[in-house]
C-alpha cells in the first residue's frame, strides 16, 4: 500500500520542495498550510504530474486544528506513515521589545505544533505498524545572531522534543529525527551576492531540494537504525572558525 505524508507548511519554501520530493517516490502527500492559495497551486501542480495530494487548511498551533488535519488525512488516505513538523514562523525581535504574547505565538508555531501532530498521529502511524516523524530545527538551535530569542528558544525546543519523542514512540516502531538548516533560500538566485555563497564552506547558500533529499533519507524505512538524531545541513557554517586574524 502507498505511505501517506503529512507537510505542514507545504505551500512554500522548503515544504513545498519536500512535498514534491515525496510526490516523486510515489507517496500520498497531505499538504497543511495556513496558505490556501499557494497550497492549492502546490496541490494542483503534483496531481497534474501523476501524484496524489490532498490541501487541508490547519494552523499548526491550534490543537483543535491539528487533530482535524489527522482525522481528514486518515479519511482522505486510509493510512498515516510520515510527519513532516516544517510550518514555522521566523520572526526576530529585541528582547525588550518583545511581548508574552509574540513569544507565545512563536513558541505555540514553531514547537507546540511539533509535540501537538506528533502527538495526534502516533496514534494512526502506530496502526501502520510504525512510521517516521521528521522536525524541522534551525542551526540556531546551536547558535545566534542577536534579538532572536524566541525563535532560537522554539528551535532548541525542537531538537530536545525530538529525542524526548523518539524514545516514548520506539516501542511502537516510530522513529523521530530532527533537521537543522542553515541558510536555506528559495528566491532569485541572481538576488544573492557572491559573499552570501562564499562564506559557506559548501561555496553555496542551501536550496528547498537540500532538505527534502535528507527528508527522504530520514523517512526510509531502511534507515530504521536512526532515530532521535539531529542532522545539520548548513554547508559546513556551524563547523566554521571566525576568529580574526
Ligand atoms: N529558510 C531557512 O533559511 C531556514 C533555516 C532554518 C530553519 N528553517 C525552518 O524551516 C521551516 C520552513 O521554512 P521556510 O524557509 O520554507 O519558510 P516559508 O515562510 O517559506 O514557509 C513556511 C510555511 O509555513 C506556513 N505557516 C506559518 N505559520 C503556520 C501555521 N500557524 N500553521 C500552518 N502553516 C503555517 C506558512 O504559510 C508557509 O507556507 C521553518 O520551520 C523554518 O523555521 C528555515
Amino acid at each position: 500500500m502507498k505511505r501517506t505524508a503529512i507537510v505542514t507548511g507545504a505551500s512554500n519554501g522548503i515544504g513545498k520542495a519536500i512535498s514534491f520530493a515525496f510526490s516523486k517516490e510515489k507517496i500520498n502527500v497531505v499538504l497543511a498550510d495556513l496558505d490556501q492559495k499557494n497550497g492549492k497551486a502546490v496541490e494542483a501542480k503534483i496531481n497534474g504530474d501523476g501524484g496524489n495530494s490532498k490541501f487541508i487548511y490547519c494552523d499548526v498551533a491550534d490543537p483543535v486544528s491539528v487533530q482535524d488535519l489527522v482525522n481528514d488525512s486518515y479519511k482522505e488516505f486510509g493510512s498515516i506513515d510520515i510527519i513532516i513538523n516544517n510550518a514555522g514562523v521566523s520572526e526576530f525581535e529585541s528582547p525588550f521589545e518583545l511581548t508574552i504574547e509574540n513569544w507565545d505565538r512563536i513558541i505555540n508555531t514553531n514547537l507546540r505544533s511539533c509535540f501537538l501532530l506528533t502527538r495526534d498521529a502516533a496514534e494512526f502511524l502506530k496502526k501502520s505498524g510504525g512510521g517516521s516523524v521528521v522536525n524541522i530545527a534551525s542551526t540556531r538551535a546551536f547558535m545566534s545572531e542577536k534579538n532572536t530569542e524566541a525563535y532560537a528558544a522554539s528551535k532548541g525546543g525542537i531538537v530536545a522534543l525530538t529525542h524526548a519523542m523518539a524514545i516514548s514512540l520506539a516501542d511502537f516502531g516510530i522513529r523521530v529525527n530532527c533537521i537543522s538548516p542553515g541558510w536555506i533560500y528559495d528566491g532569485q538566485p541572481d538576488k544573492l551576492r557572491d559573499i552570501d555563497h562564499h562564506q559557506h564552506p559548501s561555496g553555496r547558500v542551501g536550496k528547498p531540494e537540500d532538505i527534502a533529499k535528507a527528508c527522504l533519507f530520514l523517512t526510509d524505512p531502511n534507515n530504521s537504525f536512526i532515530t532521535g538524531e539531529n542532522l545539520v545541513i548548513d554547508g559546513g557554517m556551524t563547523k566554521k572558525m571566525i576568529y580574526e586574524h
